[in-house]
């Protein structure tokens, strides 16, 4: 009796773990709030348009926070937390990751409508989608059900998100850590059709490229000098352009499209990281195949979104509901 009564434990013991590990690891789904929360898509939306109204801008930001969020932990809105040392100061987001006002502003609409359903790592998600819908990109259907995590590491994201100041080599390599591949790589750095950049992110280039002391020849010499004119040496590095320049609203904001692989071919990006695509034969050929065709840029695109939306927190770490996205419950 004992003995049989023991094995039962032990036998649900090992039941209860791995309903644990089947539900961090259970599939995402289109539907996951149906019937908690069936109006969430449209208050997300109207967030992001109101935010969009008040800065065209935001709406690269809040893409850049989804990709961020799930490059490091995976997708589980470890960017949002206000953690010491978390990865809000890491290298690639200190002064330079932004939209964290308006991601409050979209949870408290979220809750206001279904208390306590939705995830901050979710709303990430469905904000980011309709950034580039609100931009003229493509649309797609966001997988749910993600849950919040509870840690957020600077050293992490440092590890975790690719540099502007890094090789093909290196962002292939990081990419291939979240299970991201080439084609994700080319398609996903499409995103740099909107948004800025600050000085501080391409400023490598414009005098002592790679320590040769003369600025990056791959750059076209008319964007080269407006570029160091913006940015003189020892200015200030905050000072933003932006990073697919002279675009069809160029001034405003950038519709989405592929001009910007148009631009890299003219050897007008403003980002070295992206000007090492062209430094491969796999990478130079997506460029010069987006650059022609945008309808195969925005479903590539959105295949990269999809995958890199599926990055999942490693199993151990289960999640909660957060209800302020800048603090775990
Ligand atoms: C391939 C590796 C990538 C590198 C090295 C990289 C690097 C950068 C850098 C240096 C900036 C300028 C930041 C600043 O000056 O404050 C930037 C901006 C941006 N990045 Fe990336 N990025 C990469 C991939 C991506 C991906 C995958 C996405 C989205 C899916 C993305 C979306 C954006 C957006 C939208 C902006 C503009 C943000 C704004 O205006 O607030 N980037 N990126
Ligand atoms: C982040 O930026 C602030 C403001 O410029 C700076 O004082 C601080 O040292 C930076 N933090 C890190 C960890 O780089
Ligand atoms: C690539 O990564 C290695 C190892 O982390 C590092 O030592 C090297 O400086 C990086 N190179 C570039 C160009 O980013």
């Amino acid at each position: 009796m004992m003995k049989s009564n023991s094995f039962c434990g032990y036998s649900l013991i090992i039941t209860f773990f791995m309903f644990l590990g089947a539900r961090s690891t259970s599939p995402l789904t289109p539907n996951f709030y149906g019937k908690t929360c069936p109006n969430l898509f449209t208050v997300v939306k109207n967030e992001v348009q109101k935010a969009f109204d008040k800065e065209n801008r935001m709406a690269a930001s809040l893409l850049r926070l989804h990709f961020h969020d799930c490059f490091v932990n995976g997708c589980d809105g470890s960017i949002l937390l206000d953690a010491r040392d978390g990865e809000k100061i890491s290298i690639s987001n200190n002064n330079s990751a932004r939209g964290f006002e308006v991601v409050d502003d979209i949870k408290n609409a979220v809750e206001r409508e279904c208390p306590g359903v939705v995830s901050c790592a979710d709303i990430l998600a469905i904000a980011a989608r309709d950034s580039v819908v609100i931009t003229r990109g493509p649309s797609w259907t966001v997988l749910l059900g993600r849950r919040d995590g509870f840690v957020s590491s600077r050293t992490a994201a440092d590890d975790g998100l690719p540099s502007a100041f890094e090789s093909l080599e290196n962002i292939t390599k990081k990419y291939a850590k979240v299970g991201l591949n080439i084609i994700d790589v080319v398609s996903s750095s499409g995103s740099h059709t909107i948004g800025l950049a600050r000085c501080a992110a391409f400023s490598n280039r414009l005098y002592n490229f790679l320590e040769t002391g003369l600025p990056d020849s791959s750059m076209d010499e008319n964007q080269m000098f407006q570029l160091q004119k913006l940015c003189p040496m020892n200015g200030d590095e905050m000072k933003t352009t932006l990073l697919d320049q002279d675009s069809e609203n160029a001034g405003c904001i950038n519709i989405f499209d592929n001009h910007y692989f148009q631009n890299l071919l003219n050897r007008k990006s403003v980002l070295s990281s992206v000007q090492v695509l062209l430094s491969s034969t796999d990478t130079k050929s997506l460029v010069e195949l987006y650059s022609m065709d945008n309808d195969r840029f925005f479903a590539d695109f959105v295949n990269s979104m999809i995958k890199m939306g599926n990055i999942r927190p490693p199993s151990r770490s289960r999640g909660e509901i957060r209800k302020n996205c800048r603090r775990p419950n």
